[in-house]
């Protein structure tokens, strides 16, 4: 949901590179329109366009761009069409102040008619552009300094922000400011970064400050200095250094991070299981005092937390609900001191989910939290957080953020069975042996589906809706793989419970109609074959996904994908989501589509 980026060098260099290289690694949060604001002799040069950044680079002479200082951004357009007059940065009427922003100005249509009647021209739909022109305000009329100019300009906005400025004012820094949105800062010998995300300065340096809500920075190549712009007081943090390396960044030969991520999970999964967390018993005894409990998230993060309802129900007999972060409101009349919330999220950024978590430490609820990125939003509002070690992920379709996740509820679930008495010893124990069996389980899926995934896509390219039906956990499953194929491959695809399928979707169905069927070799397989057989019967053309050697359902299908034995039931929505995972990346790629920027969408949505 916009990703942006500052750097503030020792030296002159040709700054652009480095900051169209660093948007590159936040193009997942966004690729409507990019633009630069950089100083040179001092003054601020704009460059800017819509379209995504390897477009716009093509279009611009980048080498140009030259300076000690700049700021980028690309966009992801909330008020007003993806244009050039749109893209930030944005600039006060005399072109000395330059903005970038991530979040959403609530009030900025009462602060715009504001300074119009003040006489300030603004050129685009957007909320961002009357930041730049409240702080000329400011500085030009009312004589503030420019960092008091910045200081009150923030504390009227209201919404979410994440902010960089640039002036020729006061040419040799950055300054920036942040409420709900996320800021890291970057530090090396040579150069300073700001950046919504660390993967944008990663290749540089991996030594970070995260920064926290309602504060105000000023990077300069003399460092950086934090304050609270509330209290105004002085706020010191030292740097720490993240694990993740460099090439974790980069795609490392694969055409695409989807399939590079795809790839990653034998060793994300294993990561998981080897790093231990004494946060997770903590979670499981909070969760087994609690009386309520409810797990919160939003896409896929939600797919994964049906998993943690079913087996916190299961191994423990303690009731949990999994709700979907937007609708929260439908059970916050029951969210007290004796609920547990457990929110899931990749990026720990996205604002369903922090909106309700807000909501619910105002009534003393306890948060524990499942998140991939350190240091985020919602492990800041978090009693406890369990973190799913997968590294960054950078496509936008989540992967192996999906399976660290279900595997994390799994951990979970199995852990509070265990504290409640409800999982005997010996049920626990064969349980975690086949939990660490888990990576191999998964290497061996995406060798043996591949090539598979790959010759079903040139036949599902050509279609324009299907079905993914699966039953119990695996409900869970076809979900995901419907969305993936939603939102990577753009064809209509709808998951439905098998059984229920004939109370009207089957509707739809016609000769070579595509279904996929999710159908683990567990309780629920006698019961698929009636399905399937009801589908067949209406045309439909069949593509299974089963255990390797389930004679009885291979033969249904027109298609199969296999997963190898030594998974348990309740561990089945790891491997079998992984199949669905590479038939959307195959189907998509047949179909020309920009799979890890697809249309319309961005990785983290910091809006509601
Ligand atoms: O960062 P989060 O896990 O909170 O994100 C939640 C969803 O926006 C995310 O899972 C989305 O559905 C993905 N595009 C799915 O691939």
């Amino acid at each position: 949901m916009c990703g942006i980026v500052g750097i503030v060098q020792q030296r002159e260099t040709k700054i652009g590179k480095t900051i169209i290289e660093a948007l590159t690694k936040l193009e997942y949060r966004g690729y409507d329109s990019v633009g630069i604001a950089s100083i040179s002799d001092g003054k601020v040069m704009i460059t800017k366009d819509e379209g995504k950044i390897s477009e716009v680079a093509e279009k611009i002479d980048i080498d140009s761009i030259q300076g000690k200082i700049a700021i980028g951004h690309t966009r992801w357009a909330t008020h007003g069409p993806p244009t050039k007059e749109n893209a930030h940065p944005h600039t006060d009427c005399n072109g000395e102040i330059s903005v970038i922003h991530n979040g959403i100005i609530e009030n900025f249509q009462e602060l715009k008619e504001e300074l119009l009647k003040q006489g300030h021209v603004l050129q685009s739909e957007t909320d961002t552009e009357v930041i730049p022109h409240m702080i000329e305000q400011l500085v030009k009329k009312e004589n503030q300094s420019l960092q008091e100019a910045i200081i009150t300009t923030v504390r009227r906005l209201e919404g979410t922000f994440a902010i960089c400025v640039v002036s020729s004012l006061e040419p040799d820094r950055i300054y920036c400011a942040k409420r709900d949105s996320p800021l890291v800062i970057g530090i090396n010998s040579d150069r300073m970064f700001c950046a919504s995300d660390i993967p944008a300065f990663l290749e540089h340096t991996r030594k970070v400050v995260l920064l926290h809500d309602d504060e105000f920075v000023t990077i300069s190549s003399n460092g950086y200095e934090i304050i609270d712009f509330n209290s105004m007081k002085k706020i010191v943090r030292k740097p720490y250094t993240v694990s993740w390396k460099p090439e974790m960044a980069q795609k490392g030969g694969f055409p695409h991070f989807m399939l590079k991520e795809i790839h990653e999970q034998p060793n994300s999964l294993a990561d998981y299981i080897r790093i231990d967390q004494p946060s997770l018993i903590k979670i499981a005894e909070k969760i087994h005092n609690a009386e309520k409990v409810f797990l919160l998230a939003a896409g896929t993060a939600h797919y994964s937390t049906l998993t943690g309802e079913n087996l916190i129900r299961k191994y423990s007999k303690k009731p949990a609900t999994s709700i979907i972060s937007s609708e929260y409101e439908a059970i916050s009349g029951l969210v007290d001191e004796n609920t547990v919330i457990l929110p899931v999220s990749q990026s720990g950024e996205t604002m369903d989910t922090i909106m309700a978590i807000k909501h619910a430490r105002e009534l003393d609820a306890t948060v524990l939290s499942v998140v991939n990125v350190i240091g985020s939003t919602i492990t800041r509002y978090s009693d406890e957080v369990l973190y799913l070690y997968a590294g960054p992920e950078i496509g936008v379709a989540a992967t192996k953020t999906y399976t660290a996740q279900t595997l994390s509820m799994w951990d979970i679930g199995l852990e509070v069975g265990k504290i409640s008495g409800e999982l005997d010893k010996s049920e626990y124990d064969s349980a975690r042996e086949l939990y660490r069996n888990i990576p191999t389980v998964i290497r061996q899926t995406i060798v043996r589906n591949e090539s598979r995934a790959n010759h079903i896509s040139s036949w599902f390219a050509k279609k324009s809706s299907s079905f993914f039906l699966g039953r119990g956990l695996n409900l869970q499953t076809a979900k995901e793989g419907a969305l993936k194929m939603k939102e990577i491959a753009y064809i209509h695809s709808e998951a439905y419970p098998a059984g229920e399928s004939k109370h009207g979707p089957i509707a739809l169905v016609e000769e070579d109609y595509p279904v996929v069927f999710v159908a683990p070799k567990d309780h629920t397989n006698k019961r698929m074959i009636g399905s399937i057989m009801e589908m067949k019967a209406r045309g439909a053309t069949a593509i299974v996904v089963i255990e390797e050697g389930d004679k009885d359902i291979e033969e249904l299908g027109k298609w199969k994908f296999e997963i190898p034995k030594g998974y348990s039931e309740t561990l089945s929505t790891i491997p079998f989501a992984i199949p669905l995972q590479q038939l959307s990346y195959y189907t998509a790629m047949r179909r020309g589509c920009a799979i890890d920027t697809p249309k319309n969408l961005s990785k983290t949505l910091t809006v509601l």
